[in-house]
């Protein structure tokens, strides 16, 4: 079944990106000069995505605008003859159909998606947090969706493999690969933040996922979870006692740009990803491993 929707959670506080969060969304802090959702969303549509689903709260109306036309700036670039720039804003405003549903408390991240469940409807549809980016040749929501089809359109968790001493910091799954290169397992438990010790394994969610809508039913009946928050890693476990639930190491570098650090190794390595930065970004590390005599 073609997996239309992907809800994108973005109604969090952004505590670790204050006080810039105090105004600004942090799904809208730039990477170079596109903001980190629109790295997201080129994801979901690359992968066939039609309708983006955004699950907000108040202050981040700029996230629903920067997908949206702006006449005003259209008309300002058109009579000072900037085409090029034109271009390129009309068609970020024409990208993708948006939706945005409110989160008004918020009570973690299951209980985001579950505010998503009336536009969703009922029909599988995929889960993408808007502060991780995964870059590859092949998206990684396309790849789940590849690999749901396979399974007969079954629930699938995007894994990677994670420093086993920073399992607490994911949701981590345990389970039996059923394929022969080892890539694809069926999960049977997913543990929320475990430390190191009691971790099941060292496969870990950057936030990716395809769900049957069977998730919501799960979704409602979760009580708060880890960090008094409804996780949304409840709610798969319950949903994998009743309906296959499988976690797919995906293929793709994954930046967690919710964090300074990893926004910092994003931004340098995105830099020099790209053919119009990469002489800037060389020429400035030169520069500082010189001057900050950094070995
Ligand atoms: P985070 O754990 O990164 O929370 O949520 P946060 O509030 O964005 O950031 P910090 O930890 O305070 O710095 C992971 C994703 O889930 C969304 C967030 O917007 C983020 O994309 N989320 C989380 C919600 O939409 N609602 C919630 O209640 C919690």
């Amino acid at each position: 079944m073609k997996i239309r929707r992907a809800v994108i959670p973005v109604a969090g506080k952004g505590t670790r990106f204050l006080p810039a969060t105090k105004q600004v969304p942090k799904e809208m802090i730039p990477i170079i000069n596109l903001p980190m959702i629109h790295y997201v969303v080129e994801e979901a549509i690359l992968s066939g995505i039609e309708q983006v689903i955004f699950v907000t709260s108040s202050g981040k109306n700029a996230i629903e605008d920067y997908f949206d036309r702006n006449f005003d700036l259209e008309d300002f670039l058109i009579k000072n003859g900037k085409i090029k720039e034109l271009e390129m804003i009309q068609q970020i405003g024409k990208m993708v159909e948006v939706t945005s549903v409110r989160q008004k408390e918020q009570l973690g991240l299951g209980h985001a998606v579950l505010c998503a469940k009336d536009i969703v409807g009922n029909e599988p549809f995929a889960v993408i947090l808007g502060d991780e980016i995964v870059r590859g040749p092949n998206p990684v929501i396309k790849q789940l969706i590849n690999v749901s089809q396979q399974y007969n359109n079954a629930n699938v968790i995007g894994v990677m493999e994670v420093d086993p001493l920073e399992t607490y910091k994911y949701g981590v799954v345990k389970g039996e690969f059923v394929d022969k290169n080892n890539k694809t397992m069926r999960m049977t438990d997913m543990v929320e933040k475990p430390l190191p010790a009691v971790a099941p394994s060292n496969l870990a969610t950057p936030g990716r996922y395809i769900f049957r809508p069977e998730i919501f039913d799960a979704l409602k009946v979760i009580p708060k979870g880890v960090g008094g928050e409804y996780q949304l890693t409840d709610a798969i476990n319950l949903l994998a006692r009743e309906s296959e639930v499988y976690a797919h190491v995906f293929e793709g570098q994954r930046f967690d740009t919710g964090n300074i650090e990893g926004y910092l190794n994003a931004t340098v390595e995105f830099a020099l990803m790209n053919k119009d930065s990469e002489e800037m970004m060389r020429k400035i590390i030169k520069e500082k491993v010189e001057k900050y005599k950094i070995k």
